[in-house]
């Protein structure tokens, strides 16, 4: 029998595999109360106005229709209170489902139907008609580039750029200069799984909710204070989650009108979205950077200027860190950058994977390589003659920065030496090919979490916090670490997340999670085993040779067994016999982890983040201009590495999304009624199988004892920074043009 435990750094297949490809992990749309309706909701074909007349007779009509809510008859609760914030959101006012009849974006949901069955419930919702009174809208970017502002108080995590030395002087000055315009179109989430919210009505009256989510505690903090209702009334799980990257951070629509609609009939309700709705809301925002940069030409930076702006609605300011990358990764005298916001009448933009930084680190990373070819240098060696050892930004140290040695590693893995330096040089056949590289970095990140551990009569040891696992490992990872923490296998070991009775954890995002629930797992582990130790030391009935092991401490935890010693003979005492011993059915702690237990951060004083090297091949047909990727490496620099297989699987899925951003991915706003047209897989491009080649991911020693008592960075978004600009900068390798808007098409 193997007993042996799994330890942190090991590649362990996913615990949670097995549940997920038998259909046995449950999603938020899966649970099936008694009595459940089904609610689906109409969306306004327009951008902006009033809701003039509103007909639901002939709706009502469909056998099993239960009820239409609309602002006319919902039940009134704190959200629609003027002094509402919503906890989740961003700085402005949020945007009220069904508060009043005026629209305020394409897609707002107007009306939800009720009925017994879906099908039901679909049909009314096509017979509810509604008459508008048309406002003048603008849904188009380039217009609302001229309303840009920068709101003056924010509570949003956005950091101000801060300038150093006289950039607009040092880049007149420059003998080599570059300067552009460049274009991200938005991009929506499109998950495998949609956002969807089961309610169920408990017979106490309490609502227990599933809902696709990566943070049960933020909604069961959002719907208690939505609907005014008291803490203990609402229970949140999200156990499982298809896929999430931001589009689940903050509570969507779904999950308010699922409720409400609970609440105003006293029955169980599931609302899930369509793809097309998706496209009402969850959208990456569209952006323009201005980026300038001044060099001597022995390929020495001399000044970064960098301008950012990015949409947000015309309610919410939703703000992202664009700007900031390169003043921070980069070496240069002379930096400045700004940054507003752009509102149009749209639904908020918001976050996705690597927000901000998959924006400004693509940009700034396809301007670095055009000033490299500005000063005759290979855009790698560019890098390393610019490279910073500080957070050149804040001229503070870092905790690490192992980026040096990912570009060399990387290099060296792609192959990189054997570069023709000009572009168009390398062909087979009809195709011309391409080599480009970029870097990337993004936050480490840490916050405090609490996690659970029991150990129980029948050995097996039980782990609880409340984080979510949107698929990027984290069952398993946590497995791992409570594996090494408390000595024991990992098929003894049951660990328990999504749901917002647990231990307290923060939401899922920013590639935080790793590090921090790591950590509380980890900490309560430890003090699992003092406990169990100092329960055996002041028992009335252990066996001498139990206290004699603690006395002269000898006595040892491993394999999920204790070891010691009697007289001269190894002997063996399970955790049964050990609760036992002490009489207890079980053992329990849970325990929180603090920031860097050795000190907070602001004691630290450093600065923190992940970094990477990413290198690209492509083929561009010469005469059709299709561009395939053939190949693909990633050197990543996160701290340690959990699961070296769930972490690669995290930086792969990370660079296909990329691989989206750089050629597929685009929705399109039809202006004239404020929409994005392209709302389904047919119009909206995600990358298919066929368009992704073997993918190399390599981690790079990096130990880093003061980021996270576990020295791991994350690695969830890191893939996407730098791999898009990889992209871009092969093509221009492999054709001599460059491409400024993202998606790269033949005419862009
Ligand atoms: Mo990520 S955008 O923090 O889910």
């Amino acid at each position: 029998m193997n007993v042996i435990s799994t330890n942190i750094g090991q590649s362990v297949s996913r615990i949670d595999g097995f549940a997920k490809v038998t259909g046995q992990a449950k999603y938020a749309a899966e649970p099936h109360p008694p009595g459940l309706l089904y609610g689906v909701i109409v969306n306004s074909p327009i951008a902006r106005g009033q809701i003039a007349a509103l007909r639901d007779t002939e709706a009502r009509k469909i056998p099993g229709v239960v009820e239409i809510m609309t602002h006319r008859n919902r039940p009134h609760t704190a959200l629609f209170e003027k002094s509402y914030v919503d906890g989740l959101g961003v700085p402005g006012s949020p945007y009220r489902p069904l508060h009043d009849a005026e629209i305020r974006f394409n897609g707002q949901p107007v009306a939800i139907v009720f009925a017994e069955t879906f099908e039901a419930a679909r049909e009314a919702a096509m017979l509810v008609e509604v008459d508008y009174e048309r406002w003048p809208h603008n849904a188009d970017f380039e217009a609302a580039l001229h309303q840009k502002y920068m709101p003056s108080k924010t509570r949003s995590n956005y950091v101000p750029p801060k300038s150093r030395g006289n950039a607009p002087e040092a880049y007149a000055l420059s003998p080599v200069k570059v300067e552009g315009r460049y274009h991200l179109a938005p991009e929506h989430h499109n998950p495998m799984e949609m956002h969807a919210t089961t309610v169920i009505v408990e017979d106490d009256g309490t609502f227990t909710v599933w809902d696709k989510t990566q943070g049960p505690q933020s909604v069961q903090a959002y719907l208690t204070s939505a609907l005014s209702l008291s803490g203990d009334k609402v229970r949140v799980h999200n156990p499982y989650v298809g896929g999430a990257f931001g589009s689940g951070l903050r509570a969507q629509y779904n999950v308010f009108l699922a409720a409400l609609g609970a609440k105003m009939l006293k029955r169980s309700v599931r609302v899930t979205l369509t793809r097309p709705q998706m496209f009402t809301h969850v959208f990456r925002p569209e952006a323009v950077m201005d980026i300038a940069l001044g060099a001597s030409p022995d390929g020495t930076l001399q000044s970064m200027i960098v301008e950012g702006v990015t949409d947000t609605s015309r309610f919410e300011h939703n703000m992202e860190n664009i700007v900031v990358w390169g003043l921070i990764n980069y070496k240069c005298p002379n930096a400045t950058a700004g940054y507003t916001i752009a509102p149009r009448d749209t639904y908020t933009s918001s976050d996705m994977r690597a927000p901000g930084a998959t924006t400004g680190v693509n940009f700034f990373e396809m301007a670095i390589d055009e000033i490299a070819y500005a000063c005759n240098m290979d855009p790698l060696t560019f890098r390393l003659n610019n490279y910073s050892d500080t957070d050149a930004m804040h001229d503070m140290p870092l905790t690490s920065k192992a980026l040096r040695e990912a570009m060399v590693q990387g290099a060296q893995h792609f192959g990189w030496h054997d570069r023709p330096m000009a572009p168009g040089s390398i062909r087979d056949g009809n195709e011309l090919i391409g080599w480009g590289m970029a870097t990337g970095i993004w936050d480490a990140m840490f916050s405090p979490t609490s996690a659970r551990a029991r150990l129980t009569a029948d050995g097996r040891l039980h782990i609880a916090t409340a984080a979510s696992d949107i698929g990027t490992g984290t069952y398993t990872i946590l497995a791992q670490t409570a594996s090494e923490a408390f000595s024991t296998p990992i098929d003894r070991i049951d660990i328990e997340l999504g749901d917002s009775t647990l231990p307290e954890c923060p939401t899922e995002g920013g590639s935080w999670t790793a590090a921090s629930a790591g950590a509380a797992v980890w900490l309560a582990c430890q003090i699992l085993r003092e406990k169990l130790f100092k329960a055996l030391a002041k028992g009335k009935n252990i066996p001498a040779w139990v206290k004699q092991g603690l006395e002269q401490d000898n006595l040892t935890l491993e394999d999920g067994i204790l070891h010691g010693m009697n007289e001269n003979q190894k002997i063996v005492l399970s955790f049964q016999d050990a609760l036992s011993l002490i009489g207890q059915d079980a053992l329990e702690v849970e325990e929180t982890a603090k920031p860097g237990l050795r000190g907070t951060i602001s004691q630290m004083r450093k600065a923190r983040f992940t970094h990477s090297a990413v290198f690209c091949e492509v083929r561009v047909d010469q005469e059709l201009g299709i561009v395939r990727i053939t190949r693909l490496v990633n050197a990543v620099a996160a701290g340690r590495i959990m699961n070296p297989k769930t972490a690669a699987s995290q930086v792969r899925g990370a660079m296909v999304m990329a691989a989206g951003m750089a050629l597929h991915e685009e929705s399109l706003m039809d202006e004239r009624v404020g929409r994005f047209m392209n709302h389904n897989f047919a119009e909206y491009h995600i990358p298919a199988h066929a368009d992704i080649p073997d993918m190399d991911v390599l981690f790079v020693e990096e130990k880093d004892s003061e980021i996270s008592p576990l020295g791991v960075k994350g690695v969830g978004e890191i893939g996407m920074c730098g791999t898009a600009a990889a992209i871009a900068n092969a093509i221009f390798h492999a054709t001599g043009h460059r491409h400024r808007n993202l998606p790269i098409s033949p005419g862009s």
